[in-house]
């Protein structure tokens, strides 16, 4: 996934460091979502109470709003340790079977973006959260025997960006599924408040809710816009970043009132401009952005549609009339009104 610009998902070496410091440690520190940690707090004290491994959980829901950390939280919860891979890393059987023989009672085996697991590897992870066991098959040919491996009961944490790419067999296997919400401009204060602590710095109150209303509903952005300001405020000398210091950082990287970026612009634009408002689809608004369509779908999309800038119907993607009013644009076609 490739995005350059101030809220550009993926990480960089200078910023895992930094958001590690800023990552809650235990369900307490961690800051909304809350349906889901009520219930995630209830599994864990019935699990400690019987002491027993967690039943396996996947986490789906868009780039940056607490996955990995939750998996850690978990882990930290549970007292247990967390081995942590992804669909991509685990390349052949062979590298989840080494992981899963290593595992302890108990611990947790994290694999982020989940949906990209090899169906071979898929396989072997079946038998492992059902039964606890791997099956080998040794001398293939006419001799061919299978023999089974038991493993320690531990728990499978799953994550992923695109809960609609997980294979039927791989998410009946989870006794859990949680989906993440993007959190609330109450909630983006207090994570941007919670960071400034933190990294020790002095932030107004009004420029802390400037930077959470323009984080897209997301901690990751919302602790990186952080930072960008507090470089600006320090190249400006200033001691307390400010409402101005937040509000120029922001217009200088191209984040907006509504915490869209250029891309989201461009992309409502492109709707808007060349497909009359929609209805499109989205291989032709990547193919005209030029950009990746998982792109689109994982980071774009999402934010826009909870925030009403558009819509998902069977024929395409349409701008909303908000889109056309944020844009400043008209659209020509039927799609904005037909909805
Ligand atoms: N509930 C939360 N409260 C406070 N900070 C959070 C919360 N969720 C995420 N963060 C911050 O956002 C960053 C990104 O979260 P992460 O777990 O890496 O997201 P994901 O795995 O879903 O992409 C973390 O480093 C953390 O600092
Ligand atoms: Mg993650």
């Amino acid at each position: 996934m490739t995005r350059e610009s101030v809220v550009g998902l993926q990480a960089n070496g200078d910023d895992e460091r930094v958001l590690r410091t800023l990552r809650p440690r235990n369900l307490d520190e961690y800051i909304g979502q809350k349906a889901l940690v009520e219930n995630l707090a209830i599994a864990i004290q019935a699990a400690k109470e019987r002491g027993e491994a967690l039943d396996h959980l996947l986490f789906h829901g868009p780039p940056g709003l607490g996955k990995t950390t939750l998996a850690h939280v978990i882990a930290l919860e549970m007292g247990t340790e967390i081995i942590t891979s992804s669909g991509p890393a685990l390349e052949r059987s062979a590298d989840l079977v080494g992981i899963l023989t290593n595992m302890q009672e108990g611990s947790i085996l994290f694999i982020d973006e989940i949906h990209r697991l090899p169906k071979v590897v898929e396989e072997y992870l079946y038998p492992a959260m059902e039964e606890f066991g791997i099956d080998f098959v040794l001398d293939p040919g006419p001799h061919a025997r299978t023999v089974r491996l038991e493993l320690d009961r531990f728990t499978v944490v799953g994550a992923t960006t695109r809960a609609g790419l997980i294979t039927g067999p791989l998410r009946d296997r989870f006794g859990l599924s949680m989906h993440l919400e993007f959190y609330s401009l109450d909630e983006l204060v207090k994570i941007v408040e919670r960071s400034a602590r933190i990294l020790e710095l002095k932030v107004t109150a009004e420029a802390a809710e400037c930077i959470a209303m323009r984080s897209r509903g997301t901690p990751r952005i919302a602790n990186r816009l952080l930072r960008r300001v507090r470089d600006y405020a320090q190249v400006q000398r200033k001691d307390c970043i400010d409402e101005d210091a937040a509000v120029e950082t922001m217009d200088m990287h191209g984040v907006d009132e509504a915490g869209l970026d250029r891309l989201d612009r461009r992309y409502l634009e492109v709707i808007i401009r060349q497909y009359g408002g929609g209805p499109v689809g989205v291989a032709a608004i990547a193919a005209t952005l030029n950009e990746e369509q998982d792109t689109l779908i994982d980071v774009v999309e999402p934010y826009l549609l909870s925030s009403g800038f558009l819509n998902r119907t069977r024929r395409g993607r349409v701008a909303t009339p908000k889109a056309c009013r944020h844009t400043g644009l008209q659209a020509s076609g039927q799609g904005a009104l037909d909805l």
